[in-house]
């Protein structure tokens, strides 16, 4: 499915939400060390960034190399494009070697992986005992009352037919999804935890950021242009007068660490 992103990676750089700073600080309180992170589905680094004030290295890695291209370049960060599907080998050459990493994160991409095989990497890869995944999705951005309903019937109907079935996973704000670890210190559960971002944006940036929706791709192979000019026309009533709205994106956090054992 990395595909996907290929074409509107440009799209997604510019209009994809960056992460709150309380978010990257929750999770790193919950590392001993802060040594190396490994930012899985990194996109254009949008958490990698943000890690790389919080751990001495970072290794960012994607399974895209258009979406890499487009990542912010970071003296502690080290983009790597991978296959889809690694073996353990290959996380040993293009990661890190067995029990190297203090935490794993994937900011809105775990709902795309062939879990189990994830997961067996990340056992393999984390530092035991302390080791910690955390996993976020977030769902539609909230801006006002009418462009919100605009934008949930949109959603609802229009796009509908054209979205992969992981994206159930998102829209049940990870609540469903496997998340086979430990909680970590201080929680008596694994989440979701729930954080909320905010972006500025204008009436173009909010057309991009739809632009950049995996469905927005998948519906154009069809044959379909799912911004057709009646859709903008009804987003832009919905607008008003407004130059710049803010965006308010809820944010669900997965978090847990690695068994001891
Ligand atoms: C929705 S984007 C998230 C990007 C970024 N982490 C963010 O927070 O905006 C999903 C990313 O997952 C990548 N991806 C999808 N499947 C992957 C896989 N199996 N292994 C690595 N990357 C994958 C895609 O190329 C894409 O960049």
């Amino acid at each position: 499915m990395s595909n996907l992103f290929v074409k509107q990676a440009k799209q997604y750089a510019g209009a994809r939400p960056s992460y709150p700073p309380q978010l990257f600080q929750f999770i790193a309180s919950k590392t001993p060390s802060h040594n190396l992170a490994w930012d899985v589905a990194t996109g254009s680094g949008q958490a990698a960034k943000s890690l790389a004030e919080l751990y001495q290295n970072v290794i960012a890695t994607d399974a895209s190399e258009k979406q890499l291209e487009f990542a912010t370049k970071l003296p502690n960060v080290r983009y790597q494009h991978t296959p889809s599907t690694m073996s353990i080998a290959e996380v040993e050459q293009k990661v890190a070697p067995q029990g190297t990493i203090d935490l794993v994160t994937i900011a809105q991409g775990l709902h795309w992986f062939d879990l189990p095989n994830f997961y067996a990497q990340v056992n393999w890869v984390l530092k035991k005992p302390h080791g910690v995944i955390a996993a976020w999705s977030y769902n539609l951005p909230r801006l006002s009352d009418a462009v919100d309903s605009v934008l949930d019937q949109f959603y609802g109907s229009d796009t509908k037919p054209y979205w992969d079935q992981a994206r159930r996973l998102v829209e049940n704000n990870y609540r469903t999804i496997d998340f086979p670890f430990e909680p970590v210190d201080g929680a008596d559960h694994t989440g979701p935890f729930e954080f909320v971002t905010e972006t500025v944006m204008d009436f173009d940036d909010f057309l991009t950021y739809i632009k950049s929706w995996s469905v927005y791709q998948t519906a154009k192979e069809k044959g379909v242009e799912l911004l057709g000019e009646d859709v903008v026309e009804k987003f832009k009533l919905a607008w008003g007068e407004d130059g710049q709205k803010v965006a308010k994106y809820p944010i669900y956090l997965r978090i847990g660490k690695v068994s001891d054992a």
